[in-house]
This record gives C-alpha cells, structure tokens and sequence, in this order.
C-alpha cells in the first residue's frame, strides 16, 4: 500500500463520509451509477485503472469485466468499503493521491476510469497527462462528473456527519466544461463522445446533473 500524501482535508472528510456513503439519498451517486452502466463492457475488458474509485460503487461493476483492475483513491475509509464488496477480490486496491505520479507504469493501462472525482482536484491538466501516460496507444479515458452547471446552482458534494449532526461540505473547485477539453486536448487526447445527463424522466429544459466524455489516446 502506498500513502505518498497522507490524508489531507478532502481525504480525512471522505473517511468520515465512507460509513453513509452508499446508504445516504443521493441522486448524483445513482445517476453516475446508471451512466457508467450504459456504456458498452467491452471498453473496459482489458487492463483498467479506475481513479477515486471509493467505495467502490463501480469497481464492483469493472471487477468482472476487466482482465486487472487497479483503484486508487486518497481516503482509505472508502477503500475499506470498497475491499468489503463481492467480486472484488483480484482487484489491487491502493491508498494514493491523484494529484502525485499514479502509482502504474507508463502504457499499463487500455481504460481509464474516473467518476465524481474532478470537482475536487484544482489541477486538472496533470490528471489528463497521467491519464494519457498509462494508457497504451487506442485507450479509453472516461470520465463522468458533477455539471458545473449544477455547481454554479449551488450544488456541492456535502454529506450529514453522524458524529456532529451537521452537514459537511467537501472543499470543491468549479471547472467549466471547456476546462476538461483544453486540458483533454493539452495531454494529446481525442474527444470520442460528449454528454450531458439529467435525471431520469426530466426535461431537456432541466439542468443537467453530470457530463461525461469518452476520449481516446491516439494510436
Ligand atoms: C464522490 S466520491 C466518488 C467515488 C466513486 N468514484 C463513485 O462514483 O462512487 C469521490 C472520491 O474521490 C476521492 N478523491 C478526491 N480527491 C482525491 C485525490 N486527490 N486523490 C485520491 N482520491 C481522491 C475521494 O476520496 C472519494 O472517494
């Protein structure tokens, strides 16, 4: 197990965080859940390395499809969840902070998995660049995240912390959608698909809870 930077503040609120995680309403969780469902298993039967994987909500669900699976996340409280899943037994679960060199060699990788994670991470163009470094040639990078539109509304990852009885906010950072292509196109990636995601049976008027991209390191 690798702890390069030890749990700083965003780590230390998901420990606490990590016991409600999965039981807790939350309509983004869910909504994520669904998306990553829907994009086609194949994508991800190779070697995957899916970052801030949690508790392990989707993991569960590369586990079976994927040859390897490494999941990295800074908070070891949700990969102790995520560990406790079924199915995941061959999975390499590894304590680590995204924003210091990924603990997996140069060209290790045919997926990149990333959900509900960006928002906490200021430097976006040093994950695209890891991204694009692990991934071999005709990989995916997938990520899916809150919409900044839904950020500029006021919405924020935020949990009740059973110990205080007080919502906890989770330091954020809004990045516009824009933010994600320029750092996709400053690492060497190629936009294969863009989305935007609304709760089941909204308007289109409605907006959007998540985006997603699908982007592929050129051969
Ligand atoms: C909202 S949860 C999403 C978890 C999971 N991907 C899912 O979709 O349910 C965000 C996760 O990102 C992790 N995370 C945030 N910043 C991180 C960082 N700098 N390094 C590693 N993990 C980080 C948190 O520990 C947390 O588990």
């Amino acid at each position: 197990m690798t702890v390069k930077n030890p749990a700083d503040e965003v780590s230390r609120a998901y420990d606490v965080w990590a016991d409600s995680y999965d039981t807790q309403v939350n309509a983004t969780r869910d909504l994520d859940a669904v998306v990553l469902r829907s994009l086609d298993p194949a994508l991800f039967r190779g070697d995957v390395l899916e970052i801030g994987a949690g508790t392990g909500k989707n993991t569960e669900w590369l586990a079976p499809r994927a040859r390897s699976l490494l999941a990295l996340d800074g908070s070891e409280g949700m990969l102790k969840r995520a560990r406790q899943r079924p199915g995941v037994e061959h999975v390499r679960f590894i304590q680590h902070d995204l924003r210091q060199r990924w603990p997996t060699p140069d060209e290790a990788h045919d997926a990149v998995v990333c959900n509900l994670v960006l928002e906490h991470i200021d430097d976006l163009s040093f994950i695209f660049a890891e991204a694009k470094r692990v991934l071999r040639p005709g990989g995916c990078f997938f990520i899916c995240e809150l919409h900044p539109f839904r950020q500029l509304q006021g919405s924020q990852a935020r949990f009740l912390n059973p110990e205080t009885n007080t919502t906890e906010y989770v330091r954020c950072h809004l990045h516009d959608v824009s933010e994600f292509l320029d750092a996709m196109a400053r690492a060497g990636l190629v936009l294969a698909r863009a989305r935007d995601w609304r709760d089941p049976g909204a308007e289109k008027t409605a907006v959007p809870r998540l985006f997603s991209l699908l982007m592929m390191k050129p051969w």
